[in-house]
């Protein structure tokens, strides 16, 4: 039997209006177009869930009120049918703000048969295999929806900032953030190129033209880690200003977040409340974050070690680990800014601490409840003689680098900038267990498809 829809069905009318909308057409007939969620019965009353992505009503079917034609389309419906219905809203007589639709006319666009994601529990190995239906459940939507807030909270917050948009590319003939991550492809005669890590390296080339530049865009590791906050591709905002520091980004860095997490309170209230996230943990998010030196932080470990709370004993020169990460968040109400780790487990292009040459001039910002580092950054390293030398002690390949090094040659300036994952900042907005539903279609070591 075929699926498709009979073509006499007028599925663009253009006077539909959106469920978002129905506070501007109380009392109006209206015609909404999209899909059945769920449907129950009691007698001579049919209640229709209807989404139609910009939110979901219930739609109300009256067996005295509707034809008998109406009345048995709408009892035959089935999951994810897709519908055109016609009918008044009218606000709910005990939930103000809430709407719901009384159906006059209802048509099938299609009939949908099995629709595999029923109101059961699944597995989420099988909701990932069907992501691409599963996108179209309350709680994704919603998930997606503060996504969408987050980014639109990030350029909104640039943009007013005094940030020029300064997109750097994905093909790239060099490594950023270390070769162990790097995803490789072969690019005509100049052999290989990779999938890029992070914008930064151009974006320090774009900041000593425009002075304050940001990128956002897709970034990609080869992470052979298979944890809660990993992806292989994931997308990073990246700002990066002339003449700047170590702190210039911590107080960057606490501004933008405050500003993104108050955003996201105050239009994303709904879908929070949907996904159940414990809203006053964020609520209490604002400037100034505490900064602890990382020397400072491994005293708190190895304190926290021999008091039996954190299992192995952390040893100063090493990069954290989750649990240790975890640890230290705990220990404040707001994100905690960590600065000044060991030059050894950071990259190639940090900036030395004048002070302690051991150390780098970077900070990790972790956010509070367990979700790690959110924000990783710092100074870069401004002379030229110390950045050929860290080119070559990382074994680099210099003749990849030279356009890099002439931002040494020609002007250069302190400067700095970081990188904010949107997936783990969501993940932690939204209370998530794991980063793969915060982007519409996850890529993590044994996940490509769908
Ligand atoms: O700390 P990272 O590796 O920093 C950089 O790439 C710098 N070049 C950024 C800069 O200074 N312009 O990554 C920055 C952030 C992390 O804090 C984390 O939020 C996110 O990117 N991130 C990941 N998110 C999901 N999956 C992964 N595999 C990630 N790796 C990093
Ligand atoms: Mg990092």
């Amino acid at each position: 039997m075929s699926r498709d829809a009979p073509n006499d069905i007028e599925t663009t009318m253009t006077n539909h209006v959106r469920i978002a909308d129905f506070a501007a057409n109380l009392g109006q007939t209206v015609t909404i177009r999209g899909w059945l969620y769920n449907a129950r019965s009691s007698g001579k009353l049919l209640f229709l869930e209807i989404r139609d992505g910009s939110g979901i009503v219930q739609g109300i079917v009256s067996k005295n009120a509707v034809s008998e034609e109406v009345w048995n389309r709408a009892a035959a419906l089935t999951q994810e049918s897709s519908i055109i219905v016609t009918g008044m809203p009218r606000e709910h007589p005990k939930r103000p703000g809430v709407y719901e639709l009384d159906v006059h006319d209802l048509t099938i666009v299609q009939l949908t048969q099995d629709y595999p994601i029923t109101p059961k529990e699944h597995g989420i190995e099988f909701l990932m295999d069907h992501r691409h239906l599963w996108l179209r459940s309350k709680r994704q939507h919603a998930i997606l929806r503060v996504r969408h807030e987050v980014v639109r909270a990030v350029r909104d917050f640039l943009d007013n900032d005094g940030f020029i948009l300064a997109d750097t590319p994905i093909l790239t003939p060099a490594a950023c953030e270390g070769t162990t991550t790097l995803f490789e492809l072969d690019y005509f005669d100049d052999g290989k190129a990779y999938l890029t890590q992070s914008g930064q390296l151009y974006n320090e080339a774009t900041a000593a033209a425009f002075g304050k530049v940001y990128c956002f865009g897709p970034t990609f590791r080869a992470e052979k880690s298979k944890t809660r906050r990993h992806l292989t591709e994931f997308w990073m905002v990246e700002p990066e200003v002339a003449y700047a520091t170590l702190e210039d980004m911590m107080v960057l860095a606490e501004r933008f977040l405050s500003f993104i997490v108050a955003r996201v309170l105050e239009r994303r209230r709904e879908e929070l409340k949907l996904l159940e996230r414990d809203t006053s943990k964020l609520e209490a998010i604002a400037a100034p974050f505490p900064r602890l030196p990382y020397d400072e932080a491994v005293r708190m470990l190895h304190e926290a070690h021999l008091a039996g709370k954190l299992e192995h004993d952390f040893v100063w020169g090493g990069d954290f680990g989750a649990p240790d990460e975890t640890y230290l968040a705990q220990q404040f109400d707001r994100p905690v800014i960590v600065h000044r780790y060991p030059a050894q487990v950071k990259a190639f292009y940090m900036e030395e601490d004048p002070e302690r040459p051991e150390l780098a001039l970077c900070m990790d910002v972790l956010a509070p409840e367990g979700y790690g580092e959110i924000i990783g950054g710092g100074q870069r390293m401004q002379s030229y003689d110390r950045l050929a030398q860290r080119i070559a002690e990382h074994n680099l390949p210099r003749e990849a680098f030279e356009w890099y090094l002439d931002l040494r040659r020609y002007g250069t300036v302190p400067h700095a900038g970081f990188g904010m994952g949107i997936e783990r900042c969501v993940a932690w907005l939204c209370g998530l267990e794991h980063v793969r539903e915060t982007i519409p279609f996850p890529r993590m070591l044994y996940r490509l498809r769908p």
